[in-house]
């Protein structure tokens, strides 16, 4: 099976289902920077539920939220927390990519259909992947407007911190199940395999997991899938599971140009992060050689570094955004490296433990 095998052509958004949209979108617009661009409601005609849409630079989030008791996403948000409900794909040719995937062994969640409003037409279908998530295929080439038909533009101004795209999405699946879901994105989407991590490669004392990183689109979609492994105390990923009721979105991982100036602009407005022991620190020169940085500013903000054969990389994760500890965001700067900061995975995953252990989850 050849990387075109399934033509995807981005990440085109990625859509949480939440309690309070309009709150959520206040958070993502003052801490994150995002602009509001865009809505659909009671105003718009749409009675059931509300959608504002976020955008900085080539990110769209989209924030969904029911209206009304009976809603179907009601009783997940009920399971779940706010959660991301689908990470939608534009592609040349939805009919195809929706047959396509369905004929592969996918499951249909929404079968082709055309959005219009005076501005064109958009076609989409949605397949399921693990837990509630979806994947949306999208395509907008017959449409002058903004996003979708029928939204109506509204602009709310973030100050924007730099985030430029979505790097990769990780999803946490259920112990046993990381393989069925790496079979499933080779067979159903024609993602590639980058990389494995085993239980080696990710544990600690007490915990342990398993990950491995599928790739698709020409290589411009990267999702890594984790399932817990047997340690001495409970994984972070059974504490996910647990909490999240079953398989899900883990973390959204963003790709920044400056992270000195996007993780001082996300502490300036009160964002935490997980942070790691000054020896992290001592010992980096010596792990990762010349880094153009200045390592006391990136000590200061917490920032971690990584080297792989094509260079190296820069990254924080945050604390969750969500009351229980499900969702997460990591922040970004790739300076040659393709990898994912495996150097990295011991220190943060005891930064994790630490976390847990207050939380009396460990
Ligand atoms: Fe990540």
């Amino acid at each position: 099976m050849t990387q075109d095998s399934f033509p995807i052509r981005r990440v085109d958004h990625i859509r949480h289902y939440v309690g309070n949209a309009r709150q959520a979108a206040f958070y993502y617009r003052n801490v994150f920077g995002f602009n509001i661009t865009a809505f659909h409601g009671l105003e718009t005609g749409l009675r059931h539920e509300v959608d504002i849409l976020l955008e900085q630079n080539n990110v769209k989030l989209l924030f969904s939220a029911p209206l009304r008791p009976g809603h179907p996403m009601a009783e997940k948000i009920a399971q779940h927390g706010d959660f991301v409900q689908d990470i939608a794909f534009e592609v040349d040719d939805v009919d195809w990519a929706y047959n396509e995937a369905v004929s592969r062994g996918a499951t249909s969640a929404r079968e082709p259909f055309t959005l219009s409003d005076e501005n064109g037409d958009v076609r989409i279908a949605s397949i399921k992947t693990y837990g509630d998530t979806l994947h949306t295929f999208i395509n907008r080439d017959n449409f002058r407007g903004h996003f979708l038909p029928n939204y109506r533009e509204h602009f709310e101004a973030g100050e924007g911190i730099g985030i430029q795209e979505i790097d990769h999405c990780v999803g946490n699946v259920e112990l046993g199940q990381m393989n069925h879901w790496v079979h499933w994105y080779e067979e159903v989407l024609g993602f590639k395999q980058l990389i494995s991590f085993d239980d080696n490669d990710i544990s600690t004392e007490y915990t342990a997991l398993m990950s491995k990183v599928m790739a698709g689109g020409g290589g411009r979609v990267k999702f890594p899938i984790n399932e817990p492994a047997e340690g001495k105390k409970k994984s972070q990923i059974d504490e996910y599971l647990e909490f999240f009721g079953g398989a899900g979105v883990q973390h959204v991982a963003l790709r920044t140009d400056d992270i000195i100036h996007t993780v001082t602009s996300l502490r300036n407005k009160g964002m935490q992060f997980l942070t790691v022991p000054k020896a992290y620190y001592a010992a980096l020169p010596d792990r990762v050689g010349t880094i153009d940085e200045d390592i006391a500013t990136l000590a200061d903000l917490g920032i971690l570094v990584d080297r792989d054969d094509e260079g190296y990389l820069l990254q924080i994760f945050t604390k969750p955004v969500t009351d229980r500890p499900t969702l997460f965001y990591e922040i970004i700067h790739r300076k040659g490296a393709t990898s994912f900061g495996k150097g990295n995975f011991k220190a943060l995953f005891e930064a994790i433990e630490r976390e847990q252990e207050l939380r009396g989850t460990l």
